[in-house]
């Protein structure tokens, strides 16, 4: 059992926000996927205040090793989740949740947060300040002094633990963490996707109909290894490490860094049920596996 943020956890693997849709996992492998739940905590999509539609097509591009998104955090809004996700996720979920959320404001946010207060299916909360898919998304989350305020001004909206997202594109990640920590955090969340840029066949510019994207996978394994290592010899909040992780090997390697959790993104999108893979090997002290 692992404690995190006054949770108890059966594993420390969690999945990367965005990276398992539970409600559309269900309708594909029913009740067997709750019987088998591959995480030991369940983070939601980015939640915002209102409505995105997200960017327009096309949102992937397949690198070496790895993914471009440029998904820009489409949803329902927040009254959609309280009233149709939530109410799903709270009768179906066998772990707890996390609800990640996102404001372009902090006023927003902490309208964001004064509504899942009320709460109880939601364990604890995730701070999107990281997402380089919208024009909002990052600004706040690579400066270290501007994130302290952020969480200066949303910590007194919510009793429940707060876990920010961090960026990698930023020239001091440990800062930032050190910020978060000194306004309120409760944990640290890293590394969320690198940006990138893909090129359409011919010349005719950016690929992605957001222009620009984040890098995820196989490719960014080490910078997040870097980014973990960096944070957790600055912060003395738990960190959640991300970033390529695709067995157990690599998941070890975060936990050896100094993360507390490790979530699986990219790889679930090959693999729905490597979640329970990744818990399993690590528990097998991973010595078969190649990567
Ligand atoms: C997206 O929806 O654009 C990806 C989420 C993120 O990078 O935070």
């Amino acid at each position: 059992m692992i404690e995190f943020c006054g949770l108890k956890l059966r594993h420390p693997v969690i999945n990367a926000s965005g990276c398992f849709d539970v409600l559309a996992a269900a309708r594909v492998f029913g009740d067997e996927l709750f019987e088998q739940f591959p995480f030991a905590a369940y983070v939601s999509k980015t939640i915002t205040l209102r409505a995105r539609a997200g960017n327009p097509p096309p949102r992937l591009w397949e690198s070496a090793a790895g993914l471009i998104n440029s998904i820009g955090l489409p949803n329902g809004g927040l009254r959609a989740y309280l009233e149709t996700d939530l109410p799903a996720l709270a009768a179906a979920l066998p772990v707890p949740l996390i609800t990640n959320v996102m404001g372009s404001t902090p006023e927003e946010v902490g309208e964001i947060l004064d509504a899942l207060e009320a709460e109880a299916t939601v364990a604890a909360i995730e701070l999107n300040v990281s997402c380089p898919n919208v024009a909002t998304g990052l600004d706040i989350g690579a400066d270290p002094d501007g994130l302290e305020a952020l969480l200066h001004h949303v910590r007194p909206r919510s009793s429940k633990p707060l876990i920010v997202k961090l960026t990698p594109n930023t020239a001091d990640v440990a800062a930032c963490a050190a910020g978060a920590q000194a306004g309120g955090a409760d944990a640290v969340s890293l590394i969320n996707t690198l940006r990138a840029l893909a090129l359409a066949p011919g010349g005719s510019g950016a690929w992605l109909g957001g222009g620009s994207g984040g890098l995820s996978g196989p490719a960014i394994r080490t910078v997040a290894l870097a980014q973990v290592s960096r944070v957790a010899q600055r912060v003395t909040i738990p960190v959640v490490g991300m970033g390529g992780v695709a067995s157990g090997a690599d998941a070890r390697d975060l936990l050896d860094a100094g993360a507390t959790l490790v979530a699986v993104g990219t790889e679930s999108f090959r693999d729905p049920a490597a979640g329970s893979r990744i818990a399993r090997e690590l528990d097998d002290g991973f010595t078969q596996i190649a990567h």
